[in-house]
């Protein structure tokens, strides 16, 4: 029988990948604590139906950074996507055309800015890695002559992390599957500045950290807006706001990097009354059925992405494969909806959940303070500047 959901996909998946890229990628950090927690507090959140609506046309379209797209799950940055399928990213961008979603490309895709360019018939994010100035530079020019949409920039890898299970399994991804934008062909015989001896000493591209300080020459080199991914708590956020970032993908990297850390969904909260609508969020890490989208819409996310999923319907049947596992969260996000008693993702609200106690409140109790003057400001009761000096003086940000 053909797969019915993402997890009919998963172990057809694993059946067919090699053991050890399958433990690379499937895998977590250390106890896999953070990447467990990711799926457990997904399933702990309830919901809370609503019926005798008329529910019968529904409508799933959305925009983000004001592109239209059809529905409100998009492809995650993911490196190295061949190892799965010979087509890698190829397919998986010519699949989220088809679903009518965003594509993002990873730093360390195995194809290129301009490969996925080519292919691509939707929009386009480029994930960033900081690579130095100088090639940082030239990968947001390639990608902003290339035509993407947004400059993604993944801040949750400040230094190399390691998988254990990688360790055990002696595991080293092939070089190949990783380089596609820095290929000697691309450093040679364009204007790149790109060079290919940039992975030595590092196996992957290097996580050369950024500053918040930094982030003002980053947008200098573009006109894109900018995405930082991997915030988890209100004091980041409310640093973005501060340096004027456009969006932020609450995500834990799907427990990847940083282990014992709360679950990617406890967080989106705070950040989300941090935020304040001064930027728009996204959520990933452990998104696997619609109603994981539609709680993560009801808790404040304009979209979610999908990492680890994009991999399974790749090793099952490539192109095909992702457009089939995107088309299973449409309906199962279509079906939830209707549900709830919504016809369009803009009518969802949180009170269509139940949570379970440890999110109802957040133990740091400036956090509670900023959730109650995002309510003061939403009721009109405070301006927006009241509401912004007063949070960056709990959080102690004007002296950062
Ligand atoms: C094999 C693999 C490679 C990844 N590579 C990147 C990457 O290059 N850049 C990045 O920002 N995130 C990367 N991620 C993290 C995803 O963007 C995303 O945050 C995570 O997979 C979401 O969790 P999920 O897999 O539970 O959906 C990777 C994830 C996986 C599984």
């Amino acid at each position: 029988m053909d797969p019915i959901n993402l997890y009919d996909f998963e172990s057809r998946a694993k059946s067919t990948v090699p053991h050890n890229a399958w433990s690379y990628i499937s895998g977590g950090s250390q106890d896999g604590l953070a990447l467990k927690r990711n799926r457990s507090m997904l399933e702990s959140i309830l919901l809370r139906p609503r019926f005798l609506r008329d529910v019968r046309k529904r409508n799933l379209s959305t925009t983000i950074l004001g592109e239209a797209i059809r529905f409100p799950v998009m492809i995650a940055p993911a490196s190295s996507q061949t190892l799965v399928h010979p087509d890698g990213e190829i397919a998986t961008t010519k699949a989220a055309g088809t679903a009518g979603t965003i594509m993002s490309l990873s730093t360390s895709s195995t194809k290129s800015i301009e490969e996925v360019a080519n292919v691509a018939s939707g929009p386009l994010w480029f994930q960033l890695f900081h690579c130095g100035r100088e090639q940082t530079e030239d990968l947001v020019r390639r990608a902003e002559d290339s035509g993407y949409k947004a400059i993604c920039l993944t801040v949750d890898t400040p230094i190399p992390s390691h998988k254990e299970v990688d360790v055990r399994n002696n595991w080293k991804l092939p070089p190949e599957t990783y380089r596609g934008n820095f290929s000697h062909k691309i450093a040679t015989n364009g204007p790149s500045r790109l060079d290919p001896g940039i992975f030595e000493g590092h196996g992957k591209p290097p996580t050369i950290p950024l500053t918040f300080e930094q982030l003002p020459w980053l947008k200098s080199l573009t006109r894109l807006p900018l995405v930082i991914k991997g915030i988890r708590t209100a004091e980041d956020a409310a640093l973005c706001v501060k340096y004027d970032i456009d969006g932020i993908v609450v995500s834990n990297h799907g427990g990847r990097q940083i282990d014992c850390t709360l679950s990617s969904i406890e967080t989106l909260p705070e950040v989300v009354a941090a935020v304040n609508g001064k930027a728009e969020i996204y959520f990933d890490s452990g998104i696997r059925r619609g109603s994981d989208v539609i709680k993560a819409l009801a808790l404040g996310a304009r979209g979610v992405l999908i990492g680890r999923p994009i991999f399974w319907g790749l090793a099952v049947n490539g192109q095909a494969g992702v457009e089939k596992v995107l088309d299973i969260l449409y309906r199962e996000l279509d079906l939830v909806l209707a549900y709830c008693g919504f016809t369009s993702v803009d009518q969802i609200d949180d009170a269509i959940l139940h949570l379970p106690v440890e999110m109802e409140y957040s133990r740091i109790p400036y956090v509670e303070e900023i959730r109650g003057l995002a309510d003061l400001h939403s009721k009109g009761l405070i301006s927006r500047n009241e509401f912004d000096s007063k949070r960056e003086s709990l959080l102690g940000i004007e002296k950062q």
